[in-house]
């Protein structure tokens, strides 16, 4: 696997890929590398024949109260992982070489972003929009892919996509969990042994709340109001828990048909989060 850190040196690679006319697939990722992000690059070199990655811990995606210098960062580990995994060409920028000192250009995807995380962590999805932006300019890939787990983040990136003509289709890949329903995360590393244990409840919710929906159960606010109890009553400390319309991300009403329930909670450290899609 080849390694590059310059926007130089990641166009003369990508150079030599496009003229051999290959198909390329981007996973951007932010390190700390786990089976879900290799789950990315497996379906990217499902459609694709030259797959790039990119390890960047993006600040302008962290809050004033998010601790960015303590995000884990293990490159070592992550190189080792990509390269069994087949990764042909390794992105690793500097914070210098994405973002000039006096950034005057963002990108704010705005309506989706405003609720669930986005109201929890206010420029979040403005700082990922503008930093997968710029890798979508860098690397043009054919398609970039993104883990299903981070719906909402998905469908911000779509919807970038879509506004701005970036001429790249965006792939969404099912969210890989552990053998008990455990979404899997970067952040799972916060949980200590116990938590560890707790933390698929989360999940089990979910699947819970979509039993009641296909049961019938159309007072959303009640699926809501039980989970926030049911979780509460545990170690848990509930951010959100919603039953929302696929199409925009807002409460459902009965009549909607094509729904995803969302949850974020805190477990000791760890913010999870996960969801569910599903039709009634
Ligand atoms: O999902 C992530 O790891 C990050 O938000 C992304 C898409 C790599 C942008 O920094």
């Amino acid at each position: 696997m080849l390694q590059v850190s310059t926007r130089q040196a990641l166009r003369e690679a990508l150079q030599a890929a496009r003229a051999a006319g290959k198909r390329i697939g981007f996973v951007p990722t932010m390190g700390n590398l786990h089976g879900g992000h290799i789950s990315l690059v497996t379906a990217a070199q499902q459609s694709c024949d030259f797959v790039v990655c990119s390890i960047f811990v993006n600040p302008t995606q962290f809050g004033l109260n998010e601790d960015i210098d303590n995000y884990p960062r293990t490159l070592d580990a992550d190189k080792s992982l990509l390269d069994e995994a087949g990764v042909d060409l390794l992105f690793t920028p500097s914070v210098h070489d994405m973002y000039s000192d006096l950034e005057l250009t963002w990108v704010e995807v705005k309506g989706i972003t405003e609720r669930h995380c986005g109201a929890s962590r206010p420029n979040h999805f403005r700082g990922v929009a503008t930093v997968v932006c710029k890798f979508l300019n860098m690397v043009q890939p054919d398609q970039a892919f993104f883990g299903r787990k981070d719906f909402q983040q998905l469908a911000v990136i779509q919807r970038m996509v879509e506004d701005l003509f970036i001429p790249c289709d965006i792939v969404g890949v099912p969210t890989a969990r552990a053998p008990d329903g455990l979404a899997l995360s970067s952040r799972n590393g916060y949980l200590t042994p116990e938590e560890r244990v707790q933390a698929p409840q989360l999940h089990a919710c979910i699947l819970e709340a979509k039993a009641r929906i296909d049961a019938g159960e159309m007072d959303y606010a009640a699926i809501t109001a039980w989970a926030k109890a049911e979780l509460e009553a545990g170690p848990w400390k509930l951010d959100y828990f919603s039953v929302c319309r696929q199409a925009d991300l807002a409460p459902a009403e009965p009549d909607d048909r094509e729904l995803v329930i969302l949850a974020a909670a805190w477990l000791g450290r760890a913010r999870l989060i996960d969801n569910l899609i599903l039709s009634r």
